[in-house]
């Protein structure tokens, strides 16, 4: 009994062994240089956002290298959405108006997270309800899906009678001149409170 457990032991030894040896060599799924690229997400804000290519509500392609020495504020949602999004973009609507001139030292984005059904011409008439200055966004499904996954948004189909519909994160991120996040407005905050963060942005360095 004793010497079976021995053995059992001596093979799990040789087993983990093996498989240490495979994963130092690079064999495995899971690599050395895998785990330095997991470390090398940090700092958090440092590598939130990214650079990106979409199509904007005039069928235009925009690059952000035009948002480029500007804050810009990001949002993502679709526009059948029943609340969260027309509510989002009417708040954001209000903020743009009170920072009178100022609202033009930012940009403003909207990036569908239901390209699908969010072709341009959707967008644009969309859009007419808010600010103008609010730039859509959409793209081929994977477009969106990179661009969401470099700003951590969660976006889900979700099936309905009438079809689908979309969960998504409702953030608004507001990110510095330098293509850096800076701050966040969250659905229904107060409106003081991103008066004071959007004129932050504005006047910041970041
Ligand atoms: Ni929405």
């Amino acid at each position: 009994m004793r010497q079976v457990r021995l053995v059992t032991w001596a093979a799990i030894v040789a087993l983990v062994a093996a498989l240490v040896g495979l994963w130092a060599t690079g064999r495995l799924p899971v690599r050395l240089a895998d785990v330095k690229g997991a470390l090398n997400e940090l700092p958090f804000a440092a590598k939130f956002g990214g650079p990106f290519t979409l199509t904007d509500q005039n069928g235009a392609r925009f690059s952000s290298a035009r948002l480029d020495g500007k804050p810009f504020a990001i949002f993502f949602g679709f526009t059948l959405c029943p609340e969260v999004c027309p509510t989002s973009l009417l708040e954001l609507t209000k903020d743009i108006e009170s920072l009178g001139t100022d609202a033009d030292k930012m940009n403003y984005l909207f990036v569908t997270v239901d390209p699908e059904r969010d072709r341009p011409e959707h967008l644009k008439t969309y859009l007419e309800n808010f600010d103008h200055r609010i730039i859509g966004l959409t793209g081929t499904p994977e477009e969106i899906s990179a661009v969401a996954r470099a700003y951590r948004v969660y976006y889900e189909k979700v099936k309905t009678k009438e079809g689908y519909t979309v969960n998504h994160t409702a953030t608004v991120y507001l990110m510095g001149r330098k293509g850096l996040l800076v701050s966040t407005l969250a659905y229904g905050e107060k409106t003081a409170t991103r008066h004071k963060k959007l004129r932050a942005l504005i006047s910041g360095e970041n």
